[in-house]
Order: structure tokens, then sequence, then C-alpha cells
């Protein structure tokens, strides 16, 4: 049957990727694709294989078989800050920040990933350097200023609440310029509202221009706010659609009721 639906570009392709550890298979030949434009939920009970994923896209572990492609480059072999560049960026299920930095200083680093002119550079303001550098901070604010902490820009990072960490690391990570933002878990962590809040930072992110992609372990959370949604299990994929498919899919509902009450919330 031909395709009927509108032909939006695949971003990412994850093509049949495996991933062994000794004997467990992490990734069992998982493949899925992002359009560009569009927020992608990745979903699954603990140990399902989500943030694996985000590790073999970004570089951090090799794939057994298959590969993962970026605007049709393959990232297979290529080294972390290669597939930053390349335009994937990513947060952490732990939050990683330089915490004796400022949060000003945190989002240039981020920066500092796509310009020729060094944070370092910047820092010690050479003269060549300083329209960059001005440029690079007024981006930096913008981003802040987007994620609702551009208040907090000159305190250090360890001074700011839990919630604000999490909203500067995603600061951070989109002063890379990147074509593909991934959020592991952004939401842990957090009560129902600021959930709920996060949730409207995503779409606000989106609606700038990003492709992003979600993980995130509880179901309701992703229903209100992804385009799609790929399921992961034991390292399978057991189901891909829209939020209102996934619902009602039921080996989705299975493989949330298998684990705890929480869990299945
Ligand atoms: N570096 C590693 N070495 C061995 N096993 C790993 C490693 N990374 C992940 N795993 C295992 O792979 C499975 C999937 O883990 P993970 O991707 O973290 O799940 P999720 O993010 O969906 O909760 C788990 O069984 C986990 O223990
Ligand atoms: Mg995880």
């Amino acid at each position: 049957m031909p395709d009927t639906t509108p032909a939006k570009k695949a971003l990412l392709e994850v093509d049949d990727v495996t991933i062994k550890f000794g004997g467990l298979t992490a990734m069992d030949s998982v493949s899925f694709q992002i359009r560009e434009g569009e927020i992608l939920g990745l979903i699954g009970p603990n140990g399902a294989g989500k943030t694996t994923c985000f590790n073999v896209m970004t570089g951090v572990y090799q794939a057994t078989s298959g590969e993962v492609r970026l605007d049709g480059v393959s990232l297979a072999g290529r080294r972390r800050h290669k597939i930053t560049q390349l335009g994937l960026a990513r947060t952490f299920q732990n939050i990683r920040l330089f915490k004796s930095m400022t949060v000003l200083e945190n989002v240039m680093v981020g920066a500092d990933a796509h310009s020729k002119v060094g944070f370092f550079d910047a820092l010690f303001r050479l003269p060549r350097h300083r329209r960059t550098e001005e440029e690079a901070l007024a981006k930096a604010k913008g981003l802040l200023d987007l994620v609702g902490i551009k208040a907090r820009h000159d305190e250090l990072a360890a001074n700011l609440s839990y919630g604000e960490q999490r909203r500067l690391e995603i600061a951070r990570a989109m002063a890379t310029g990147p074509k593909l933002l991934c959020l592991d878990e952004p939401a842990a962590g957090f009560n129902p509202a600021e959930k709920v809040q996060l949730m409207q930072l995503i779409k606000k992110v989106r609606d700038q221009g990003y492709t992003v992609l979600l993980i995130e372990h509880d179901m309701k959370l992703v229903m209100g706010v992804t385009d799609r949604i790929v399921v992961l299990e034991f390292g399978k994929k057991i189901a891909e659609g829209t939020p209102a498919e996934i619902r009602d899919n039921p080996a989705v509902i299975a493989a949330y009721l298998g684990v705890d009450e929480e869990d299945a919330s």
C-alpha cells in the first residue's frame, strides 16, 4: 500500500540496532525514525533500554550491529564531540553540570562545542574574539530566558534548585545548536506540577524549531506533549504510534502493568 503520510524528512534513523553487554541484549534489533520538527517520546519500564539507546546515538557505546544516522550521515564509530558538532545534543538522567561555574558559563561551555572561538579565548577576552563573545553571551542569555532562569545567570550552578539545574542542562544542550535535542527523563524527581511545567517548556522548545526526543518513563506525562511514541520493553520495540494508539495498545498496557503501581501510573 502506498504511504500517504505527508513526506516529512527523517532527521534521525535508528536502523536495526542491537547492543549486547555480555549475555544481556540491551537493544534488540530496534528501528525507528524521528521526523524533523516533531517531539518523539521514547518510553518503557525501567531497564527497557531507553538510556542505552541515547548512549548508542551519542557515541558513548558502539552498537553491536546496525547503525544510527543523523540527516543521512552514519554516526557509527564517531567520537562524542563529533556527534555533538553534527547536531545531536543530550541531557543526562543524572544531572551533569559544572557546579563551580556560573549558570551563564555553563551555557557558554555548551556554545563552545560549535564555535571556532574557544570558551577560554572568550574568558581571556582576546580582542579579536570580543565580538563573537558578545554574540555568544547574547545567545546564552536568550536560552536562559527561554528555559526560565535568566535572572539566575550570575549564580553558581551549585546554588540552583534541582528544578533550575534541570532547566540549565536543557539550555546548555541547546547552546550547542543541535538539530536534535535528546532529553533523558528531564522531569525525574519533579512533583506533578513541576512535571507539567517542564512539559510546557519542551513544547515551547519545539515551537522554536527544534526536534526533540524525550525519554520518559511516566506514560501519562508524555501523552500530552509528544507527536508520536516509541515503546521499548526488555530492549525490544513493542509499539510505535500516536499517543492515542499507544494508550490503547494491549502490549504497552501489559508492559506497564508488569511493573509496580507507581511505574504503571
Ligand atoms: N554499561 C552497561 N553494562 C552492562 N549493562 C548495562 C550497561 N548499560 C545498561 N545496561 C543494562 O541494559 C539494560 C537497559 O538499561 P537502560 O538503557 O539504562 O534502561 P532504561 O533507561 O530504559 O531504564 C539494563 O538491564 C541495564 O542494566
Ligand atoms: Mg534510563
